[in-house]
């Protein structure tokens, strides 16, 4: 099989990675901070390394405030139920995935907040003048994607932290760094994002079932209230959630054998270097870009511009029905693609193709231009 499906989940993942969790899984499989003895003592010990970890790769000084979520789409509910309250009013744009829209969609659509929705002028990129121009004396988070899953478009969101602390210090800037998060290298404390979340399992090479939200250090972390409380290891005998971090938010047995995939997905990226990925994704989507876009009959949505992209291409094929050529790709060329919406249907809209989407081409690491090679060959078969 040809995986070119990367933007939904990374395949395969380094060897390191399913080692490492076996490897737990044999020899300390113990329940952090529960119990003394030393299986639950190396557990508690990895967990801790794996935040550390996860937290200098951010440039996030303090880790107890990285934690440690079940998904993407789970840090990024903690963020904004946990913060927007009654009659807020939230910026968030049309580029998003469902982990964002429907959240907020819900608050709107119940009346407790006000919800813009930024359409950009640019097909599948904002820019920070767009945002800043939606900010109203009741803003109180700004929630969007730092890259686009249908696009692969880089948005700017060092430039808008900065433009954003200047608008007004009570807004919460909360990015979603699902296709970014181990691609393309971020410092959040720099950019002065308050709140990172990001999936373990897409570029940062951890099995599914892994995630993180990171709460920058000028971000008064009391502010999340919490909504999943239990048991966290520490003091049992207090009757409510403690309040520090990390545990005030992580009630319950943390994902170990994930998090021993994650931290060795970091030590992963470590090895290759934190733009190997970036570098290596660009080459393959220019290679794609370049057979298809002088070919009338595909059609590439968002910007061409490789330095402003990261591993997803979306394509239609004239008078092709999406859905359809990924079948034939992966039942008669064995070639794994997404076609359809991508959970992100305010930016088929945007771009024009909804409701029956694209078909999104997403390279990993692990694919070669031999590869790349045999998916435009089958394209263009199809399309033919
Ligand atoms: C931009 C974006 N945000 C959020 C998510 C949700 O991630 P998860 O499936 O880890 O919850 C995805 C998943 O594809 C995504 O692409």
């Amino acid at each position: 099989m040809i995986y070119f499906d990367n933007a939904a989940t990374s395949y395969p993942k380094p060897p390191e990675v399913f080692e490492a969790m076996l490897k737990f899984m044999k020899e300390s499989g113990g329940n952090p901070g529960r119990s003394g003895h030393r299986m639950a003592t190396s557990a508690e010990a990895m967990v801790g390394e794996c935040r550390n970890a996860l937290s200098k790769f951010f440039g996030l000084k303090q880790p107890e405030r990285c934690v440690f979520t079940l998904n993407c789409s789970d840090a990024l509910n903690m963020a904004i139920k946990g913060i927007v309250q009654k009659g807020d009013h939230v910026i968030t744009t049309v580029l998003e995935h469902n982990s964002i829209n429907r959240p907020l969609q819900q608050m709107a659509d119940d009346g407790f907040i006000t919800l813009t929705r930024v359409n950009p002028a640019e097909q599948g990129g904002w820019q920070v003048e767009e945002i800043i121009k939606a900010v109203t004396p009741k803003t109180r988070m700004v929630a969007l994607t730092h890259c686009s899953n249908v696009t692969g478009v880089i948005n700017p969101v060092a430039e808008l932290g900065k433009a954003l602390r200047a608008a007004g210090d009570n807004i919460t800037y909360l990015v979603d760094a699902a296709q970014s998060a181990g691609v393309v290298p971020l410092d959040m404390e720099a950019a002065q994002i308050d709140l990172l979340a990001m999936p373990g399992h897409k570029a940062l090479y951890a099995p599914t079932g892994t995630g993180a939200l990171l709460i920058g250090s000028r971000f008064n972390a009391d502010k999340i209230h919490f909504w999943r409380e239990g048991g966290t290891g520490g003091d049992s005998t207090a009757p409510h959630q403690p309040a520090e971090l990390p545990y005030r938010l992580e009630g319950g047995t943390p994902n170990t054998m994930g998090i021993a995939g994650m931290l060795a997905g970091l030590r992963f990226i470590g090895k290759i270097g934190p733009t190997a990925t970036l570098e290596h994704d660009r080459k393959i989507i220019k290679h794609l870009i370049g057979a298809l876009e002088s070919d009338k009959r595909f059609t590439i949505y968002g910007t061409k511009d490789i330095s402003r992209k990261a591993g997803a291409l979306s394509i239609t094929i004239k008078d092709r029905d999406n859905a359809e050529t990924a079948s034939i790709l992966d039942q008669a060329f064995s070639i794994a693609v997404r076609p359809g919406l991508h959970c992100a249907p305010y930016t088929h809209k945007h771009l024009g193709t909804f409701p029956t989407g694209t078909l999104r081409l997403s390279p990993g690491y692990f694919n070669t231009i031999e590869e790349a090679d045999e998916v435009i060959k089958a394209l263009q078969e199809i399309a033919s």
